[in-house]
């Protein structure tokens, strides 16, 4: 496996390579929902390039970067375990030199509600520039990211087509631990007894499918049901909210696939979640 430190380094490892590239963007601190990723990028690719960059560009808030686990060589570890043949893990300054004053920005309401609304603006726009920066980095034939980051997904599709990258995305299902809980690099924050109260986030959006699987179709009672779960756990979320998955317009009523996503604090650890609705 090689680790590349920048652009250029990258560009002639590839150069040597050939067939199609699959690309995995990280942020590092792995877990077994990136193994997941890795997976399918080695099933489907002739070359698998892994991506470590924590980008400060994303971040709302200062804090929230500086406590971001920093793991690399855990990550080059399981990198190599997973048969990955290049990681890319460039600097601050490698992917923003001096200069640097370009941003890529999708706007309307799929940036700008729920994660955007409450990490602020600048988040998916730090999201969009450095993956259209990885994308030109490595140019790869797929794309792989996970469905729990649901509104960054339909960002990147957004922009994608409307910059014609020629990439295709690759979204892959959620990956749980054995209690249900969505896998995150943030989890580790989370005390024994916060984790246990995490769990509601997974069992409200499981009563919101019961429910919709019943025939509640109205996302009011639908989102009555959440919360109350949620809220019997003493977890008060940022957001429940029901959405059309691509554009992110709100959804009164289930006749086509809905997005739930479930946004949440436990203890100071902010966590996300969804589930899709009725199909897709
Ligand atoms: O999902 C993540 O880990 C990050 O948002 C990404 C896509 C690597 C961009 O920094």
């Amino acid at each position: 496996m090689i680790v590349a430190r920048t652009v250029a380094d990258l560009r002639a490892v590839l150069r040597e390579r050939s067939g199609s590239i699959g690309l995995v963007p990280t942020m590092g601190a792995l877990h077994e929902g990136h193994a997941t990723l890795l997976r399918s990028a080695r099933k489907t690719d002739d070359t698998v390039v892994m991506t470590i960059f924590v980008n400060p560009a994303q971040f709302n808030e200062p804090s929230d970067l500086a406590a971001y686990p920093r793991t690399e060589e855990a990550d080059l570890a399981l990198a190599a375990s997973e048969g990955v043949d290049v990681v890319f893990a460039p600097d601050a300054g490698e992917v923003y030199p001096a200069g640097f004053a370009t941003t890529v920005s999708v706007t309307g309401p799929l940036a700008e509600t729920l994660e955007g609304a409450e990490r602020g603006r600048a988040h998916f726009d730090g999201v969009a520039t450095v993956v259209t920066k990885l994308l030109l980095a490595a140019l790869p034939d797929h794309a792989y990211f996970g469905a729990k980051d649901a509104q960054q997904v339909a960002v990147i599709r957004r922009f994608v087509a409307d910059l014609g990258i020629p990439v295709t995305i690759v979204v892959c299902p959620t990956s749980r631990d054995t209690d249900g809980l969505a896998r995150s690099s943030r989890n580790i924050r989370l005390s024994p007894e916060e984790r246990a109260q995490a769990l509601a986030i997974p069992h409200a959006l499981q009563e919101v499918t019961d429910a919709a699987a019943s025939g509640i179709a109205d996302t009011e009672a639908l989102r009555a049901r959440a919360l109350a779960t949620l809220e019997a756990s003493g977890i008060h979320p940022e957001y429940v909210a029901f959405v059309d998955p691509i554009t992110f317009a709100p959804v009164t009523a289930v006749a086509r696939p809905v997005l739930v996503a479930i946004a949440a604090r436990v203890g100071r650890t902010r966590l996300i979640d969804n589930t899709v609705l009725g199909g897709a």
